[in-house]
């Protein structure tokens, strides 16, 4: 049997609980270094499923918004690396990502080398690497679809660890 095409993935999200189970879905399929870029109009859903990544990993805090800070950082004790929330929204200037200093947060690599989430990453124009990872959100209705997009190996893995993981264990969204 050939082996499934990985490379792209759809799923209804009926409510705010569903985003976040999928953010709980892509939390146990990340790897250091990955960028993923979170795509969809405002109120898409995009921070929901962050929080649903954090609060898999174990984080009881807090899940801020970075629309004001840019870039909110989380050290998971269950992950050897950190997180990297960002939200480029408020950007007149794809240049304020360098005027920022935010260039060294992407393209690490090894075992400690951070995972970068990414709302609005058009924002910052040509300066971001291309993403491991696209996750399209759209709001249908009440409810909004998401599609999930690898565009490179780690991203391909990625999706296959999610898909697989879901496998594994039915009843978890
Ligand atoms: N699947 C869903 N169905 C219905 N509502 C949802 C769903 N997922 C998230 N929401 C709700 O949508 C609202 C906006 O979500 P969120 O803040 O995550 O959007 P966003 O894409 O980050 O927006 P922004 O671009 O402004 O940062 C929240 O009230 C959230 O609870
Ligand atoms: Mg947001």
């Amino acid at each position: 049997m050939p082996a499934p095409d990985t490379s792209s993935f759809s799923i209804d999200l009926a409510d705010t609980a569903a985003t976040e189970a999928l953010g709980a879905r892509l939390a146990g399929a990340l790897a250091p270094g990955l960028t993923v870029f979170l795509d969809g109009d405002l109120g898409a859903g995009k921070t929901t499923l962050v929080r649903g990544v954090l609060r898999a990993l174990g984080h009881a805090g807090k899940v801020k918004s970075p629309t004001f800070t840019l870039l909110e950082s989380y050290a998971i004790s269950s992950l050897n690396f950190p997180l990297y929330h960002f939200d480029f929204y408020r950007f007149t200037d794809p240049d304020e990502f360098i005027e920022a200093g935010l260039d060294e947060y992407f393209g690490q690599t090894g075992d400690a080398a951070g995972v970068c989430l990414v709302e609005w990453p058009d924002k910052a124009g040509g300066h971001l690497p291309s993403p491991d990872l696209r996750i399209a959100l759209a709001v249908v209705g009440e409810a909004r679809h998401a599609r999930l997009s690898a565009c490179s190996e780690g991203g391909r893995a990625c999706l296959d660890r999610l898909l697989h993981a879901a496998e594994g264990r039915p009843g978890q969204a």
